[in-house]
């Protein structure tokens, strides 16, 4: 799983992740999150997320970040937006006025300056994209582009061997292992949700947790 993987998945339109209405999580939890409005806030793996306008609506601005450009391109096509464009770093980094900004490019590549200070994340199928040996990176990552920051996160919790991610199934104690250090872990919510998810059961997969976390700066 690296980044040609998911380029050719968006070329391919296996983009079974992406969801055309807003993530019932974000609706529902965010404000637990307690940022105020006009907060800086980073969606890793963004891919053409609605989330991240609603987040805009919410009067965030918001930064993210996405590798392949079919969806960045899709992102602003979709919604009607015009972006300015410019080449930084080896990113091209589209911008709607002050307040939503797309890196397209390799998140691991990313600078933390370019990105400046941010504080919150919204992680849904991002961490959980990414094979168990790219998640101790993915999370250190996150650390240096958002020291202090406090993370939204969504997981999905499944018997792995039932199905080969991605999505992959990331547990609490792995939640804990990557981000206890830093961060003091709150479950908010999980719930059993194979039933919304046929695609998962027909796969093979009887159960299906997906679990959110606040992780707030310790
Ligand atoms: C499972 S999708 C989730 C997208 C989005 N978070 C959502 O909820 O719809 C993961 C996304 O991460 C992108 N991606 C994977 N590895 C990446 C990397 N190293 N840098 C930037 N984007 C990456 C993929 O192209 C894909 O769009």
């Amino acid at each position: 799983v690296d980044t040609g993987f998911w380029k050719e998945r968006w070329e391919s339109g296996q983009t079974g992740f992406h969801q055309d209405s807003v993530n019932i999580h974000l609706e529902r939890f965010w404000q637990k999150a307690a940022l105020a409005r006009g907060a800086h806030l980073f969606v890793p793996l963004c891919g053409k997320s609605v989330d991240l306008l609603w987040l805009l609506e919410e009067g965030y601005r918001v930064t993210g970040v996405e590798v392949s450009p079919l969806a960045v391109e899709q992102f602003f096509e979709g919604n009607n937006l015009m972006a300015r464009t410019e080449k930084v770093d080896g990113f091209i980094r589209y911008s709607v006025g002050d307040d939503l900004i797309l890196w397209c490019g390799d998140y691991f590549e990313l600078d933390r300056l370019r990105l400046g200070h941010i504080d919150g994340v919204y992680d849904r199928a991002s961490l959980i994209a990414l094979p168990p040996e790219m998640r101790g990176r993915y999370a250190a990552k996150l650390q240096e582009l958002a020291p202090g920051a406090t993370v939204f996160l969504v997981t999905l919790e499944y018997e792995q061997s039932q199905m080969p991610g991605p999505p992959f199934s990331v547990g609490h104690d792995e939640v804990t292992t990557l981000y206890s250090d830093s961060c003091h872990i709150e479950e908010v919510y999980s719930e059993e949700a194979i039933g919304e998810n046929p695609r998962f059961a027909a796969r093979g997969v009887d159960s299906l947790v997906e679990r959110v976390y606040l992780l707030k700066k310790r």
